[in-house]
């Protein structure tokens, strides 16, 4: 099958660093996205909305295709109710997930040992654990109001720092923060997931801090999580392919 957005010869395409939010209400919706759309992106997304839907199950039938799936939950809670279900969803053989960079340091270290821990006693793929830093969707306004007297790009280096600092393998953040947060931690292999994607002449819909694909990728982003760009196009293939070339 040929891939959008083709590479020069023993690179990979640029397509492959999309993940392709699966925001939908139900499995057989997202079984027909991902029968379309599967071997032109990276990987899917399966976050709250359709996970809540359709459950594990969904992700293990997902992951036993051989389909890699960042599990975006956002674990936000005590070390213990994390690093639990953290084990859990190692267990699921998904390729990527989340906790909440603002669980603090004690909650991601506990998750990343007893992760190891686990993939090790069970012979588990040990999958990438990531920390959402500061929300797409939210503002030095919205920070304000709770209480942050810092911005969201400055907030979201910290949390970054203390997430590399955790063991953590990489974060979500804005693509706007992508540069700063690349030039802050030393580890160069760390993962840095954008959402936030929005071609130049197009609606932001609820996001604020965004960013073009290929902007991103300058900024220093691994991967880029994309959703309604893609889902809601008329020709998603050609979304794709229109993404990657702006
Ligand atoms: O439709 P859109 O491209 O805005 O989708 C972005 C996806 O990335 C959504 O699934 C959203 O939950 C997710 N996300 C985000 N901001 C974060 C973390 C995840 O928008 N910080």
């Amino acid at each position: 099958m040929s891939k959008p957005c083709e590479a020069p010869i023993g690179s990979a395409p640029a397509s492959d660093q999309i993940i392709l939010a699966l925001d939908v209400n139900g499995a057989n919706e997202a079984r027909s996205i991902v029968k379309e759309i599967a071997g032109r992106i990276g990987a899917f997304k399966i976050g709250l909305q359709l996970f809540t839907a359709a459950g594990p199950s969904f992700v293990r039938e997902m992951t036993s295709a051989g389909h890699k799936v960042f599990l975006d939950l956002k674990f936000h809670d005590i070390p213990n109710t994390v690093a639990s279900a953290a084990v859990e969803a190692a267990r699921m053989g998904v390729w990527m997930f989340n906790v909440h960079a603002m669980g603090g340091s004690n909650m991601m270290r506990r998750t990343v040992e007893e992760v190891n821990e686990a993939c090790a006693r069970e012979k588990l793929a040990r999958p990438l654990i990531i920390a959402v830093t500061v929300l797409t969707s939210v503002g030095d306004d919205d920070l304000a109001e709770v209480g942050f007297e810092t911005t969201a790009g400055d907030s979201a280096v910290r949390l970054a720092t203390i997430a590399a600092a955790s063991g953590l393998d990489g974060v979500v953040a804005s693509p706007l923060e992508a540069a700063a947060i690349r030039s802050t931690v030393a580890n160069k292999d760390f993962v840095i997931v954008t959402p936030g994607i929005r071609r130049a002449s197009a609606t932001k819909d609820d996001q604020r801090r965004v960013n073009t694909f290929r902007q991103a990728l300058a900024n220093g982003s691994t991967y880029t999580v994309i959703g309604r760009p893609i889902l809601s196009a008329a020709d998603r293939i050609a979304a794709i392919n229109d993404i990657c070339s702006e």
